[in-house]
C-alpha cells in the first residue's frame, strides 16, 4: 500500500551531520536558547526576507504568542475559518478569547472575504487566515490585525510582511518536518517580535521578572539544530511534491481538484467526492492509502460547535467530501504511478 505520508524516509542524507551536531550540542551543555536556536532564527528571517523571527515549542505556540502580544485576551473575539486544523482555533481558547467561524471558499478552502465581514463584531481583535494544504490564500481587506497560520505552507508565501505575522509549524509531517514539536513566528514587526520572545519564557523581561503571565513555549538546541539542516532542502522538497501532485492532476484532470496556485507547496494533495467511503476503499483496493484532512468542520467539533454564530456550508461540504492523497518528497516513482493510474481508474468507474 502506498502510504500517505512515510517518515522513516524523511531526509537520511542528514543523520550523519545532525549527530554530530546533537554531539556538539551536548559538549556545550546548552541545550535550550543557545547558538543552534538563534541561528535557526536568523537562517528562517533570511529566508523569509523577514527582519526577524522567534523559534517557539509548536505551530499552536506561535498562533498563541502572535494573538498575545496582538493583546488579545479574555472577551476578545478572534475570526478563524471554519475549516481548518483544530489548532488555529485552539489557540484563540488558550488566550481566553472566543474563536468565531467564518465559512470558506468552495474551490480553494480558505477563509472567504465575505464572510469575515458578516461574523465581524465591536469584539473582534484580529482574523486568523490559513493557507490550508499548502496553498496560498488571499488576505482579506480588512482593518484588522490579520495572522497568517502558514504550518502547511512554508514555502507558499511570497512576502511575510503583508499581514502581522506569520506562524509556522514543524511538525514532523509538515513541509519542513522537524524531529519533535516545533514552531515560529516570522514577522516585519520588531516590537511583536521581542514580545512573543518574551511571552514564550514565562513573560519574563529580566531574570525572574515577569511583566506578562505566559508559560514555556521554547524550542530546543537539538530541535532547531535539526531543522537548520533542513532549511536548505525545503525548496528541493517542495519541488518534489509540486511534481507529484502536477502527476496525479495530469492523470485524472476530471477529478474535483483543490484549487491549484503557482506557489502552492502541496502539504497535502486533495481532491473532492461525494462518496468518500467507496473511493477510498475503492483506492485502498488498488494499493494506495489515503487520509482525510479533516474529517469535521470547526462547527462540527465536539469542543466547538456550540461556538457557532453563522451556518458554514462550504467548511461542512470540504469536510465530509475531501481525500487526501499519498505526497511526499520521497516518494519513488513507481508509488507515484501506482497512485496516478489508481486515480484514473476511480475517475473512468465514475466513482469521483
Ligand atoms: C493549519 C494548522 N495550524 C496549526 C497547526 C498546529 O501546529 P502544531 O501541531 O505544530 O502545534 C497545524 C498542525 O497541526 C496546522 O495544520
Amino acid at each position: 500500500m502506498v502510504p500517505v505520508v512515510d517518515l522513516s524516509r524523511h531526509a537520511p542524507e542528514l543523520v550523519a551531520q545532525y549527530l554530530e551536531r546533537v554531539r556538539q550540542v551536548l559538549a556545550r551543555g546548552t541545550v535550550l536558547l543557545g547558538p543552534e536556536t538563534e541561528a535557526f532564527e536568523h537562517e528562517l528571517a533570511t529566508w523569509a526576507d523577514a527582519p526577524g523571527s522567534v523559534s517557539v515549542s509548536s505551530g499552536a505556540g506561535a498562533l498563541q504568542l502572535t494573538l498575545a502580544a496582538l493583546g488579545v485576551g479574555p472577551g476578545d473575539e478572534v475570526i478563524v475559518p471554519a475549516f481548518t486544523a483544530v489548532p488555529t482555533a485552539s489557540a484563540v481558547c488558550a488566550l481566553g478569547a472566543t474563536p468565531v467561524f467564518a465559512d470558506v471558499d468552495p474551490t480553494t478552502a480558505s477563509i472567504d472575504a465575505n464572510s469575515v465581514d458578516a461574523v465581524r463584531t465591536d469584539r473582534t481583535k484580529a482574523v486568523v487566515v490559513v493557507h490550508l494544504y499548502g496553498r496560498p490564500a488571499e488576505l482579506p481587506g480588512t482593518d484588522l490585525p490579520i495572522v497568517e497560520d502558514a504550518a502547511q505552507a512554508m514555502g507558499a508565501l511570497e512576502r511575510h510582511d503583508a499581514s502581522a505575522a506569520v506562524a509556522y509549524s514543524f511538525y514532523p509531517t509538515k513541509n519542513l518536518g522537524g524531529i519533535g514539536d516545533g514552531g515560529a513566528v516570522v514577522s516585519a514587526d520588531a516590537d511583536l517580535l521581542e514580545r512573543v520572545r518574551r511571552l514564550r519564557v514565562h513573560g519574563m523581561t529580566q531574570q525572574y521578572v515577569h511583566e506578562w503571565v505566559s508559560q514555556n513555549f521554547r524550542m530546543s538546541e537539538i530541535e532547531a539544530a535539526w531543522l537548520r539542516l533542513g532549511l536548505p532542502l525545503l525548496d528541493r522538497w517542495n519541488e518534489a511534491r509540486r511534481d507529484v501532485s502536477t502527476r496525479y492532476r495530469a492523470a485524472a484532470p476530471g477529478l474535483r481538484w483543490h484549487a491549484d496556485h503557482e506557489r502552492h507547496v502541496q502539504h497535502l494533495c486533495v481532491f473532492r467526492t461525494s462518496d468518500r467511503d467507496r473511493t477510498r476503499a475503492r483506492l485502498a483496493d488498488l494499493g494506495v492509502g489515503t487520509g482525510v484532512h479533516y474529517p469535521l468542520a470547526l462547527t462540527q467539533q465536539p469542543a466547538y460547535r456550540h461556538l457557532t454564530r453563522r451556518p458554514c456550508p462550504e467548511a461542512e461540504a470540504w469536510a465530509s467530501e475531501c481525500v487526501s492523497l499519498p505526497c511526499f518528497p520521497q516518494m519513488t516513482a513507481d508509488e507515484v504511478d501506482t497512485v496516478a493510474a489508481a486515480l484514473a481508474t476511480i475517475h473512468a468507474e465514475g466513482l469521483a
